[in-house]
């Protein structure tokens, strides 16, 4: 019986011990999330490069480039673009030719590739000056280089002014939708203009295409541009955000229930992460626990009984 209680004892604390353990690490890793650095005339060459690392991914770049072994080949490798640079306009400085065919792609085309490049200070990018030399640095240093470029104060403070955008708005810029397509005046024309395109289309049609491009052609457009797996690296809410944005350019609904339903599993998901729930399935799991230690001790009882 002694026995028995001491072993319930030691294996109660060695529980508390790890749900303290677990407890103190869980809040620390998940309230914390990293603060989002702005570029600066501050900003170190090594700052620059990361945070133009950061920019190159969130711009809709990589869906034409690649910057590591595996990604697209619309446009060249820009692993060699720094290295590159240097030859491709005779008289035009490594940096200056990187800085031109981001903000002014239209000016050189590197030959063996097609004019479809949208300048980053328009959509989807969107980027500021300074924004734009980050992805410089990043280039230099992908290039193996030290990044030489300079941020001017006069490049941030010309930051475009980014009013409130419709999130569906803002979400196909964020997945590269607008490199190839016009939506409200502003876009790409490597795709057809998609502001009206809800007339034509049931909305639904319009998710289908974006999670199986192969699913239907437009008229007068050249199949297989539009690249397939995006469906699979949008999430579906913000899937959704863009079928119900297209939809209600032409007047029409999409989704409701449906989106009703996202947010209720949204605000599930928000509530599993308060900190008051969390505490409360700490509890419960360890009073689980201490019932089943205690079963377990009467069951030893019982057995040492019968012996
Ligand atoms: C719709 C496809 C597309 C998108 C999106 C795109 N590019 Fe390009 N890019 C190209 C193509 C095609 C070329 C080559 C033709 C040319 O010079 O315009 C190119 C050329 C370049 C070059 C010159 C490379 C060299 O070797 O000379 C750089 C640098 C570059 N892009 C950077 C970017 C950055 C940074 C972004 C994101 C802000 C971006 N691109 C977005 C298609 C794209
Ligand atoms: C690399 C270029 C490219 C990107 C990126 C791209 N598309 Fe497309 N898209 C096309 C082309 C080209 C067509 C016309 C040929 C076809 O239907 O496949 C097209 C067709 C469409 C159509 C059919 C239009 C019609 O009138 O039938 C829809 C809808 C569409 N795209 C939505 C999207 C959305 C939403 C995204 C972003 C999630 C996106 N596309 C990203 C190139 C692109």
């Amino acid at each position: 019986m002694k026995r028995t209680f001491v072993k319930v004892f030691l294996f109660v604390v060695g529980v508390v011990s790890i749900f303290a353990a677990v407890g103190r690490l869980v809040p620390q890793v998940e309230e914390h999330p990293p603060v989002k650095q702005a570029v600066t005339p501050q900003s170190t060459p090594e700052e620059l490069a990361s945070m133009g690392r950061e920019i190159l991914h969130s711009s809709g770049c990589l869906i034409c480039h690649k910057d590591s072994e595996t990604g697209n080949e619309r446009g060249p490798d820009l692993r060699q673009a720094a290295g590159k640079a240097a030859t491709r306009k005779p008289g035009m400085g490594a940096e200056e030719y990187l800085l031109e065919s981001i903000v002014q792609p239209d000016v050189f085309i590197v030959s063996g590739y097609p004019k479809m490049m949208p300048s980053a200070l328009g959509p989807p990018a969107n980027l500021s000056k300074a924004e734009v030399k980050a992805v410089v640095a990043y280039l230099q240093s992908l290039g193996g280089g030290e990044p030489t470029v300079k941020v001017l104060a006069e490049d941030v403070t010309a930051a475009k002014a980014k009013g409130p955008v419709n999130l569906g708005k803002a979400l196909m810029g964020k997945h590269g939708c607008t490199a190839c397509h016009k939506v409200e005046s502003e876009g790409g024309e490597i795709g057809p203009e998609l502001t009206k395109v809800a007339a034509s289309r049931e909305p639904a049609d319009i998710m289908k295409k974006i999670i199986d491009p192969k699913a239907w052609t437009a008229p007068g457009f050249e199949a297989g541009i539009m690249p397939e797996g995006m469906g699979d690296a949008i999430p579906e809410g913000e899937r959704r955000e863009i079928v119900a944005y297209l939809a209600k350019l032409s007047g029409k609904q999409y989704g409701d229930a449906a989106a009703a339903a996202d947010t209720g599993a949204d605000s599930a998901a928000s509530l599993w992460s308060h900190e008051g729930v969390r505490l409360g399935l700490v509890i419960a799991v360890f009073n689980v626990v201490m019932l089943l230690a205690l079963a377990m001790a009467r069951r030893d009882r019982k057995e040492g009984g019968e012996s």
